[in-house]
């Protein structure tokens, strides 16, 4: 069931009844962007894997009077006055997300994917150790040892792959790699792979040569909330995560570990890397791990999954090359060369015609692929027979010549107004 509210109209989703149209007479520069971006949302395709639209329960909670609160510490030992509701909200994100997950601590102060990542590395790590994750060229984050990122200049990054023709994890490839390098850390999760990971063989891994296992889940972790993918809190040492993506809630990080590590994780978070932590995320953070608890959500993960897989199917069709030739979760990654343009190439043209998503690297050669999900079209209502119509948009889109693209993209305007992400 799509969410309801005004995405098109932001005014509609402004909380505590303050005045909607008060930021267009004060500020109308910014009405117009925020107006634009509501529209942009609601008339183009939102396939980017790592995107979603949020509940509006949980914008009410970003733009409550939380987002005015400082709460440096922890609930019940802050270093600032007036902290009850703040450690209350922060309280009930704990617990919720310890049950959701199944996990003895939650940390849910992290401002970000990178910085939970950036955490786990602080609590577990020295400067200099050697730490073994999939290399960025097929799919690690950039905080999986990119020479760009914190990780790839205070740590000694060796990367494993992917097969290059199944485009699967190799685990023996780890293994050896494990053995040969002894790393301090094994990281698993990555930015692009469509399948489900194996986690208790790369524990076993991890356990053959004393490394700890830092599952870094920031894609499949909604699926994991609805039970449509394998949850790797039982397996590794510390599990980080982003809030939003396919578990619908504000943009944002999350780590869980053991009750051994609860300390060492959040001294990490604060004082190590952050400051005071952002207390409107937080209550957004706990009503979303609410809403991830229901029936409702759980429903809505597996159809994200079977839509993945009928979009994967209908691509298929049309003639581009899945990679691991499916999917298990929200995310497809493809190669559009089979219909004569490159990954680049592809998203610019899909762009043209409103469907929006990424580029990335293939298991195999130079070339870029495309990367895209279903969690926001999903949300929206969409089903198996949309995802054959946004299969045979793509290829419109890609085959057509350049004249017909106002036509593929007026389909794809159309396909969207059926749906809107909010009713206001
Ligand atoms: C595997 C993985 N780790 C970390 C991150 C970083 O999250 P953020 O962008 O919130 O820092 C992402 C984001 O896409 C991710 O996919």
């Amino acid at each position: 069931m799509p969410v309801t509210a005004a995405a098109a109209d932001v005014r509609e989703t402004n909380a505590h009844g303050a005045d909607v149209d008060v930021l267009r007479r004060q500020d109308p520069e910014i009405a117009d962007v925020l107006a634009g971006e509501g529209r942009r949302q609601a008339d183009s395709l939102q396939l980017i894997a790592a995107e979603n639209f949020v509940s509006p329960a949980v914008l009410a909670a970003l733009g409550s009077p939380l987002a005015n609160k400082y709460a440096e510490g922890y609930p019940g030992s802050r270093h600032h006055g007036g902290c009850e509701y703040a450690d209350a909200a922060e309280r009930i994100a704990v617990r919720r997300a310890t049950e959701l997950f199944g996990a003895e601590h939650a940390n849910v102060q992290a401002h970000s994917g990178s910085s939970a990542v950036l955490a786990a590395y602080a609590a577990l790590l020295r400067p200099g150790d050697t730490v073994l994750a999939m290399g960025l060229a097929y799919g690690g984050h950039l905080t999986h040892g990119s020479p760009a990122n914190f990780s790839g200049r205070w740590f000694d990054f060796v990367p494993y792959g992917v097969d290059a023709e199944s485009g699967l994890i190799d685990y023996e490839q780890v293994r050896v790699l494990a053995h040969e390098h002894r790393p301090k850390a094994i990281v698993c999760g990555s930015i692009s792979y469509p399948r489900h990971i194996d986690y208790a063989e790369f524990r076993e891994i991890a356990d053959e040569v004393g490394a700890c296992l830092i599952a870094d889940a920031a894609h499949p972790m909604g699926l994991v909330a609805g039970g449509a993918a394998p949850n790797p809190v039982p397996y590794a040492d510390v599990v980080c995560a982003t809030t939003h993506k396919v578990l619908r809630g504000p943009r944002g990080g999350l780590l869980l570990c053991g009750a051994e590590l609860a300390e060492r994780i959040d001294r990490a978070v604060f004082p190590f890397t952050q400051g005071g932590a952002q207390m409107h995320t937080i209550a957004a953070k706990a009503v979303a791990f609410g809403e991830a608890a229901t029936p409702a959500f759980t429903a809505y993960t597996h159809r994200v999954v079977a839509n993945a897989r009928a979009l994967a199917d209908a691509l298929g069709q049309e003639g581009f090359a899945i990679t691991t030739g499916g999917t298990d979760t929200h995310l497809i990654t493809a190669d559009p060369a089979p219909l004569g343009s490159d990954g680049r190439v592809a998203k610019a043209r899909l762009a043209a015609a409103g469907i929006v998503l990424d580029t990335c690297a293939l298991p195999y050669g130079d070339g870029r692929g495309i990367r895209f999900g279903t969690a926001a079209v999903t949300t929206q209502g969409m089903g198996a027979a949309d995802m054959e119509r946004i299969a045979a948009l793509f290829a419109a889109a890609l085959r057509e010549e350049p004249d017909s693209a106002g036509r593929v993209r007026s389909e794809v305007r159309e396909l969207a107004d059926r749906y809107p992400p909010y009713r206001g």
